[in-house]
């Protein structure tokens, strides 16, 4: 069993070794500016930023232009919804989902202050999207459809090349916050214009992401300077981020053959286990989840607690997403699943990842129904 059992692996990853070696080359003696003429910058540039492309546009089966490096998925999801929206009139319509991370979530309600119509589409009550509801919803004028391809809280995996096939139709432009899948399974981009993703959630470094946008993709870049990344993204390049994050990728694409199904069995285990305990809900399908995601609500306690308890027992969970823990506030996705308020506030999320072993999950339902039952004796609210 690990020292710490870490099972929040959708809040970030530890960084994997070969990530960490390839990344100091980069810190260390292939440090120079890519852009500059000589040929230490050379070597940062062919070596560093440009192999890192070619790396990850393989990996996708994209064209090496099309993937523009940034400082993670929440700058990538603003510059595809935000850099759209500035190329286009006041009056264009977008369209996207109530689940969505608060970096796509947010970036739309900025577009409707600056007066853009923004529809939010519901989920049904496993948060899937129903195609007929974005069917219903596109319109003529509609610029862009934001709909994340696996949910954060949840796990839920959303129906994208449908989805994305169906805005295509009617010629609008599709674009998917993919942080949660990119690397855990295949993507499927047949009809996806725009596509998010971050180095931290597949053990990378953290502060570093890119943006895939189709050739030919009109937008208009958020940050402004030398003109780095086809003009859309100025600013000197994050090389030894770059290079983690290309290492990353390809790890995740040697062991997803094996990975997948191991940490699979372990969620069903999971699963299977934690829905004994009296009054427990899980969250999210049960079928075309994230292989690596469980989230359960329990009645009558609230989610903090359980992952405080946990914590003093060496256990790492989260109730919902890292970014709105803190707030207290109900989930957004709960909320929109369903759940009523009492269990949208007692909901536990636990991720499993690369370095999770058996014993460490064995632990974990040794100590949960414990920790359950305790904060049920002391709460006024479970009777
Ligand atoms: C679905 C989703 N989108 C966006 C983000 C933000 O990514 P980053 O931390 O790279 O800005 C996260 C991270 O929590 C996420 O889970």
């Amino acid at each position: 069993m690990n020292e710490l059992v870490y099972l929040d692996n959708a809040a970030t990853t530890p960084v994997a070794k070969s990530v960490r070696e390839k990344m100091s080359e980069f810190f260390r003696d292939k440090f120079g500016n890519p852009s500059s003429l000589y040929s230490a910058a050379n070597t940062a540039r062919k070596e560093g930023l440009e192999r890192s492309r070619e790396r990850i546009s393989d990996f996708l089966g994209v064209r090496q232009e099309e993937i523009i490096f940034t400082s993670g998925a929440t700058e990538s999801d603003n510059l595809a919804i935000k850099g759209v929206a500035l190329s286009r009139d006041e009056s264009a319509h977008f369209i996207t989902t109530e689940i969505e991370h608060h970096a796509v979530l947010h970036a739309f309600e900025w577009l409707e202050d600056q007066g853009h119509e923004v529809t939010f589409l519901g989920v049904d009550e496993d948060g899937r999207v129903k195609p007929e509801d974005l069917s219903n919803a596109l319109r003529d004028d509609t610029a862009l459809v934001s709909i994340m391809y696996a949910n954060n809280e949840i796990g839920t995996i959303e129906p994208i090349e449908e989805l994305a096939e169906i805005a295509a139709e009617k010629g609008a432009l599709f674009h998917t916050d993919a942080v949660q899948a990119y690397g855990k399974f295949p993507l499927d981009l047949e009809h996806v214009d725009l596509l998010s993703a971050s180095g931290h959630k597949i053990y990378g470094p953290k502060g570093v992401g890119f943006l895939y946008r189709r050739k030919g993709v009109r937008m208009e870049p958020l940050i402004h300077g030398g003109g780095h990344e086809k003009g859309l993204r100025s600013g000197t390049e994050n090389v030894p981020g770059i290079v983690g994050l290309a290492e990353a990728t390809e790890l995740m694409a040697e062991e997803q053959a094996q990975e997948i199904p191991r940490e699979q069995k372990l969620r069903d285990k999971i699963i299977e286990e934690v829905l004994k305990i009296p009054d427990s809900r899980l969250n999210g399908p049960k079928e075309n989840r994230l292989p690596n995601n469980a989230n359960f609500s329990f009645k009558g306690i609230e989610g903090e607690s359980i992952v405080m308890k946990l914590d003093n027992r060496n256990i790492a969970t989260s109730t919902g997403s890292a970014c709105s823990s803190p707030s207290l506030e109900p989930s957004h996705v709960l909320l929109s699943i369903g759940l009523p308020l009492s269990l949208a506030h007692g909901s536990l999320r636990i991720t499993l990842g690369r370095e999770t072993t058996e014993e460490d999950v064995e632990y974990l339902l040794e100590e949960l129904p414990d920790v359950v039952e305790e904060l049920r004796r002391a709460s006024p609210l479970s009777n």
